[in-house]
């Protein structure tokens, strides 16, 4: 974990938020290559579920919403964790991460730690702690202006699904999906950036007929395990962990956690929830508007069931560099000067490297290569993400991008001004082949879609 944290910093992935404050524990910021890759994995991921699929929509809600959602979707009572005190230094842990096993309800701590701040053994009893944000929505800051930042995205999916559906004339089965911000004032942190107070939710609330769910369940189950192997998880690294009943959230009937084997031990990455009829029933309460939906075939209105696919999306990018960090001790290369070294291979899927292909001229004392290479630059720019680099030997440039990942180098040399093509150096296998500078984007794009 250590290595991936000081690759990230080092090659402009992820950084602390306000670092030159001394940093915020559990806010990370995303550099230059941290933002592409996220963005990358975003767009796959709207490509997969949205895009290729004729029954589901995105939307984009607000972080702000009316305070009666969270009393309605049972977050100000339910979404909690256990908390303890140290009696003696005053910090505070989540009980549940303290104790043995994954769930120990309230007062039911059986806290063996000692204090990690202090060494003391002398814990409070556990006490429920809300982990929502609050604040106020307007400038009067009392109790009926108080409002919460938004732990799920999943709620506005709900509160606008009656409008959804009719305005998209969807039959049930549908989905509606959502991508973005969330806030949990979390308890403990840790672990570089998979438990943290911020963090990009992508989810689909899948509307099914009530006694279709259990079916559609497992094909989720399925699709969602796909999306993660298709982006190059290895199958060995995931695993599936079904909730016992007493870990389940309020609103869950049955959950299937996706765990990933992280450097800490297998870990959730992602989930699949059986939310029943649970959030358009409350939200059908509480607002005295009718959310159930009119069954065409049958004549019949019913509360749909709803099964919800979630993901962490920065979870997922910490899992990718893990996944795909390989450490080849002496070098891949037989150069001497590479052979001392150890290289870093970031062997990310194509689809989501940050940079998809480096323009390098062979040396950059040679102002006539160093023109044909800003030309071959500007060629591929419109449709690549690429970077140009003309800082030390070749050798090292092409670890400098092995490292971040980068599936294709190109290299301008003394041929290239004779015949007008280039070297493409493949990151996987280092096999190099040359390529007329007229064919480079079509064979780019083919390589890098095929
Ligand atoms: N709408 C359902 C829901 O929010 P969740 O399991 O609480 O379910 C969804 O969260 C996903 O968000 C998790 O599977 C995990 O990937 C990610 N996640 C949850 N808490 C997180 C945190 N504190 N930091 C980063 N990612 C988190």
């Amino acid at each position: 974990m250590e290595k991936i944290i000081s690759l990230c910093k080092r090659r402009g992935f992820i950084f602390q938020s306000s670092e030159i404050y001394g940093g915020v524990e559990a806010l990370w910021d995303y550099g230059p290559l941290g933002s592409l890759l996220k963005n990358n994995i975003k767009e796959e991921w709207l490509k997969r579920f949205v895009q290729n699929r004729d029954d589901t929509v995105l939307i984009d809600g607000t972080i702000l919403m009316h305070p009666d959602v969270w009393k309605a979707s049972g977050h100000l009572k339910h979404f909690t964790d256990p908390l303890v005190e140290c009696k003696n230094c005053h910090s505070r842990f989540r009980a549940d991460h303290m104790a043995d096993g994954r769930f120990v309800g309230e007062g039911k701590a059986k806290v063996k730690n000692q204090c990690p701040q202090c060494g003391s053994e002398d814990f409070t009893e556990a006490k429920q702690f809300n982990l929502m944000f609050k604040t106020f929505l307007g400038p009067v800051e009392d109790e009926t202006h108080q409002t919460y930042l938004r732990p799920e995205t999943a709620q506005s999916m709900f509160t606008n699904f009656k409008q959804v559906q009719e305005s998209m004339r969807l039959k049930i089965p549908f989905g509606i999906a959502q991508m973005g911000r969330s806030f949990r004032n979390e308890i403990t942190t840790g672990n570089f950036t998979f438990r943290t107070r911020e963090f990009d939710i992508a989810e689909i609330e899948y509307f099914v007929k009530p006694g279709e769910d259990e079916k559609w369940f497992d094909v989720w189950v399925e699709g969602w395990e796909k999306f993660f192997l298709g982006l190059g998880l290895k199958k060995e690294n995931l695993r599936r962990y079904e909730h016992k009943k007493e870990s389940l959230a309020h609103y869950s009937k049955r959950t299937i956690d996706i765990e990933y084997k992280f450097p800490f031990g297998w870990s959730e990455l992602a989930g699949i929830a059986n939310r029943t009829d649970f959030d358009l029933s409350q939200h059908s309460k509480f607002s005295g508007k009718d959310l159930s939906y009119f069954d065409e075939e049958s004549k019949k209105s019913y509360i749909p069931y709803v099964i919800e696919p979630t993901l962490g999306i920065e979870r997922l990018l910490l899992a990718l560099l893990v996944d795909g960090y390989e450490e080849v001790k002496g070098g891949r290369t037989t150069t001497t000067e590479a052979a001392k070294e150890m290289e870093v291979v970031l062997r990310l899927d194509k689809k989501i490297t940050p940079i998809k292909v480096a323009i390098l001229s062979l040396v950059r004392n040679k102002p006539e290569l160093v023109k044909k290479a800003k030309e071959v630059y500007e060629i591929l720019k419109p449709h690549f993400m690429c970077q140009y680099d003309e800082l030390g030997s070749i050798g090292r440039r092409y670890r400098r991008q092995d490292e971040i990942g980068t599936p294709f180098a190109i290299t301008i040399d003394f041929e290239t001004l004779e015949k007008d093509d280039v070297n493409i150096r493949a990151r996987d296998t280092m096999k190099q082949e040359r390529v007329k500078i007229k064919d480079l984007v079509a064979i780019l794009k083919e390589k890098l879609e095929g």
